[in-house]
């Protein structure tokens, strides 16, 4: 039998070991496979996460967290799904924040970038501190989009925060008590409702469907079992 080259052997569990890294989840030291998300990384440290987690793809905002990277003293903000931990990484998921969130019946409003006022009165307050744009994971221009809504330039507002997610962020911030994201969903709903003009086609097929033109197809579908549905699908395509 030839002799084994023990020098040149590969240790097999030692190359599919994970390289690790050293966090602190809340204060406490945590060893973490390199790589893996802040969410993954809480989880691999037995954390039970009961509130935080939704889409896992950077999109509900469910998972705001706070973070420090080794020997920075700043504060950041992430979201949890979204950020690979480092060696060194200190982080905590963001506590639900009170924000006060008013009460509108979209359709009711008589003069929408007045109502903004009565609505949330602490928005005109802004005092161009930045903290809110600064918090903000999604790179938002908030402050600029607080000031745009004061100003009744919804249009602006709608289009700046297309990428919010609602993660709220940006709101214990606030030095003046604004939730800069519910004074962008107020202005982003008024915008839509009563500001951008109705695609006629689409307005045409939603009084078709009111008037019921869909109702008999609609109920043939309901009655289908899942081959039926498969069969009629494939007959679309
Ligand atoms: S605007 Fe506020 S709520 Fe929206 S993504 Fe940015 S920090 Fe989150
Ligand atoms: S954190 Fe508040 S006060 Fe500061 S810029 Fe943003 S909205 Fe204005
Ligand atoms: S879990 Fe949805 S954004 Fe992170």
């Amino acid at each position: 039998m030839a002799d084994i080259d023990t020098q040149n052997m590969i240790d097999q569990e030692e190359v599919l070991r994970p390289k690790m890294v050293t966090v602190e989840i809340a204060g406490k030291k945590y060893d973490v496979p390199e790589g893996i998300t802040v969410i993954k990384a809480l989880w691999y440290a037995g954390q039970e996460v009961i509130r935080g987690i939704g889409c896992l793809g950077g999109f509900c905002g469910a998972c705001a967290t706070y973070y420090r990277t080794k020997d920075d003293a700043k504060v950041r903000t992430c979201l949890a799904c979204q950020m690979a931990v480092q060696d060194g990484m200190s982080f905590s998921m963001v506590p639900p924040f009170p924000a006060r969130k008013a009460i509108y019946n979209i359709a009711e409003l008589k003069d929408p970038k007045q109502d903004l006022f009565a609505l949330y009165p602490e928005a005109p307050l802004c005092r161009n501190c930045n903290a809110c744009t600064e918090a903000c994971p999604q790179t938002i221009d908030v402050r600029e989009g607080v000031w745009r809504a004061v100003f009744g330039d919804f249009k602006a507002v709608s289009e700046m925060f297309m990428d919010c997610v609602m993660c709220g962020l940006c709101v214990p911030v606030c030095i003046a008590d604004i939730a800069p994201n519910l004074v962008a969903l107020y202005a982003s709903r008024v915008q839509g409702a009563h500001f951008t003009e109705k695609p006629e086609r689409l307005e045409h097929r939603i009084k078709e469907i009111a008037d019921g033109k869909y109702r008999d197809e609609w109920a043939r579908v309901m009655k289908m079992n899942e081959q039926e549905l498969a069969k009629v699908c494939a007959e679309l395509k």
